[in-house]
């Protein structure tokens, strides 16, 4: 890397919503693109719990972007989640509203049954994270490129995911030879996809270190430095929890 990078959530980003899931080690990097893109318009299509959503509209609202941010979900679950209840829906919707009221809006219906909602060419970020066959991140794929603006970019997570009937990867496998891509292979993988066109001048740095002047160094080193990225903030929770933990009053503690 020849640029000095010093990304925003290196910074100030502590996530203000923890929840277990495998989006942890791309929370950073989550939290990095949107400062960077500042998209005015971002689609998720799988929230579940929100990690990765949520990650991204802290990023809108601390970064002082002005665009509008849907997450697409039954809210149900699927065969790779397991079915789960309303209580899963209330949290995030609670979280919602208290946070990102005004830019930020649930939309609980399927995939499919929100697309007649996004014009062509609409959309700056579109993160691909509902079913995980081949079939529907194939399916995702297709049916929602054409609402990406030209120069926007996909994500598509689990790329490195093997497990199950789990098909990200081989789609990925497919289709990044195709296409502007950059890989992280860490944690389950996320895949970053650049659709053709748009006006490039104004790259930021981070998309300029993923897509332009790229060298088998410089593109290792951007994937080390989320690695450590995510395992600072990582370290930084155990570091707090432990510190909430010492100061708990001694009756408190059994
Ligand atoms: C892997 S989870 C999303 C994880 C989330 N992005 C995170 O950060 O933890 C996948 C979600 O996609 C939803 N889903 C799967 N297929 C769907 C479809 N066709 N339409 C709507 N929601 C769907 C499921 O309900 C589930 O909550």
């Amino acid at each position: 890397m020849s640029l000095v990078y010093m990304p925003p959530s290196i910074r100030r980003f502590e996530p203000l919503h923890m929840v277990f899931s495998t989006w942890v080690d791309h929370l950073p990097f989550g939290y990095d693109l949107v400062a960077a893109l500042r998209p005015k318009m971002l689609v998720e299509l799988g929230t579940h719990k929100g990690l990765s959503y949520f990650t991204f509209c802290q990023s809108m609202k601390e970064n002082e972007i002005d665009g509008l941010c849907y997450a697409i979900d039954t809210f149900e679950g699927d065969e790779h989640t397991d079915k789960y209840d309303e209580s899963v829906f209330n949290s995030v919707n609670g979280h919602n509203r208290q946070h990102y009221h005004g830019f930020s809006y649930l939309m609980r219906m399927f995939f499919e049954d929100a697309l007649k909602h996004f014009n062509e060419d609409s959309v700056d970020l579109l993160h691909i994270d509902g079913f995980h066959t081949y079939e529907a991140v194939s399916a995702d794929f297709a049916n929602w490129y054409p609402k990406v603006k030209p120069g926007g970019i996909i994500l598509f997570h689990d790329v490195q995911a093997r497990l199950q009937d789990f098909g990200a990867w081989k789609f990925w496998d497919e289709i990044r030879g195709q296409h502007e891509t950059f890989t992280f292979n860490h944690g389950f993988g996320l895949g970053v996809l650049r659709k053709p066109g748009g006006d490039r001048s104004q790259d930021p740095d981070l998309l300029k270190l993923m897509f332009e002047n790229q060298t088998e160094q410089s593109a290792a080193a951007l994937r080390a430095f989320y690695v450590h990225a995510s395992k600072h903030l990582e370290n930084n929770r155990k570091i707090k929890r432990l510190g909430q933990g010492a100061n708990k009053p001694v009756d408190a503690a059994s």
